[in-house]
Parts: C-alpha cells; structure tokens; sequence
C-alpha cells in the first residue's frame, strides 16, 4: 500500500484507542526492526474476528504478541488465542506486555516450529493467522485448511508481498518466498469451500472465509 494512504489507516485506527501497552510495543518494533502486523492490519485482525463471533484463534507466528493482542481483545474473557514462535524471547515479551494489558489469561503460547505447535493443537479453529517464514505458507494453509469450522476464517499477512506477487519477481534476500506466496494465494483462491478476497491493508490479508 502506498505510504501515505497506509499512514492515514493506522491515524484512522489509533483514533480512540490509546493503550500505552500497544504504544510500547510499537515502539519496540521501530527500536528493533521487528515486523509486527502495524495498527491498522491490526484493527483489521479484531474486525475479522469480531465480525464472526470467533472464540478459539491460532496463531503462526505470533512474535511478542502484537497480533495476538488484537485476537485477544476478540475473542473475550472467555475466548482463547492459541501463539507459536520458534523464538522463546518473543514468548517471554508477549507475556510481559499481554499481562500488562489485562490479556494474558486469554493466550497460549508454544515455543517452537508453529506447525508443530498446530499439530499438538485438538480439534477446529474460528480463525488460523498466519504470519511465519513466507516460504511455509502453502504449507501452513493445507493443515489449516480442514481444521478451520464452517463459518470460520483463514487469515495470511504479507499476500502481496510489496507487489513481488502480483509481478512474480523474487524480493532481495528471500530467495523462493515470492513462489511459495504466489502458490499460496491460489490455493486459496481455488478452494471451492472458502470464499476469499486479499485485503489490501498494509502489504495484503489474505481473507478467505469458510462457507463448506
Ligand atoms: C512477522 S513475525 C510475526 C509478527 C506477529 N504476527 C505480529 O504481527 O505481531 C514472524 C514471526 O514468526 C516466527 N517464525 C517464522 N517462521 C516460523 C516457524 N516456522 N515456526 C515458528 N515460528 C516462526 C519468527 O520467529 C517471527 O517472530
């Protein structure tokens, strides 16, 4: 997305909400170049989830809780936000800051390959996230794919790659990541079971609904 248009979004979605909690947070994005989901894909995440009553949200790829904080104030007190990374700091942080937020209770976090950790996970999802390596989304999408129940979503970040996907052409540094994108949005695009669309907030939620 354009520049100027993404930062009129996040002024959008920062309006009326003032938590000093997800003020750190972003701030630590910035002080450490981390790529969190941004405040207006953010906002995105808790409409998604909201919109469709959901309770029970995985996530691939949590880093220190960014996304899972969004998810969290979704789901509710009694809802649960499943987290995976494969890096125990991010997990020690999303605990520190979703505890200060009042949201800990709500959040399980497993270190670790987040496949694996989805694997160990029983039963259907109301939403799958997901925000791992670029190179892991075809495979990350075909063990969401049964495991999300009718009515629920599967949400992806990155879909558009900085415009990589749509031209084909490779994004320096991640050698194949713009392939296993463009395999990804396909796939999803063919499953006749979902009903989806790339939202082109901030780099591209890919939204896919299940409706069989
Ligand atoms: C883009 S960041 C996630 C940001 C987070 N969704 C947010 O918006 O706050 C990707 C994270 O996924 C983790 N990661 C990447 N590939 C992974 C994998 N296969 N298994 C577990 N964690 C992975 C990285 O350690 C990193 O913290």
């Amino acid at each position: 997305m354009d520049d100027a248009v993404d930062d009129y979004l996040t002024e959008l979605a920062a309006a009326g909400h003032h938590d000093p909690v997800l003020a750190a947070m972003e701030t630590r994005a910035v002080e450490h170049g981390f790529p969190i989901v941004g405040r207006s894909a953010g906002r995105y995440l808790e409409l998604a989830a909201r919109a469709i009553g959901a309770r029970r949200v995985m996530e691939l790829g949590s880093g220190y809780g960014y996304s899972a904080y969004w998810f969290s104030r979704a789901v509710g007190p009694d809802g649960e936000v499943v987290c995976t990374d494969a890096d125990p700091d991010n997990a020690a942080l999303a605990e520190t800051y979703l505890r200060e937020a009042g949201l800990w209770d709500r959040v399980r976090y497993r270190v670790g390959d987040a496949l694996e950790g989805f694997a160990a996970e029983q039963g259907e999802f109301d939403i799958v996230y997901c925000d791992v390596n670029k190179g892991a989304y075809p495979d990350c999408w075909r063990a969401a794919r049964e495991r999300i129940r009718v009515g629920g979503m599967w949400l992806c970040d990155n879909v558009i790659w900085g415009g990589h996907a749509a031209t084909g052409t490779e994004r320096g540094g991640h050698t194949g990541w713009t392939a296993a994108i463009r395999e990804h949005n396909r796939l999803v695009a063919e499953d006749g079971r979902y009903v989806s669309s790339i939202v082109p907030i901030r780099d591209g939620v890919m939204t896919a609904l299940r409706v069989r």
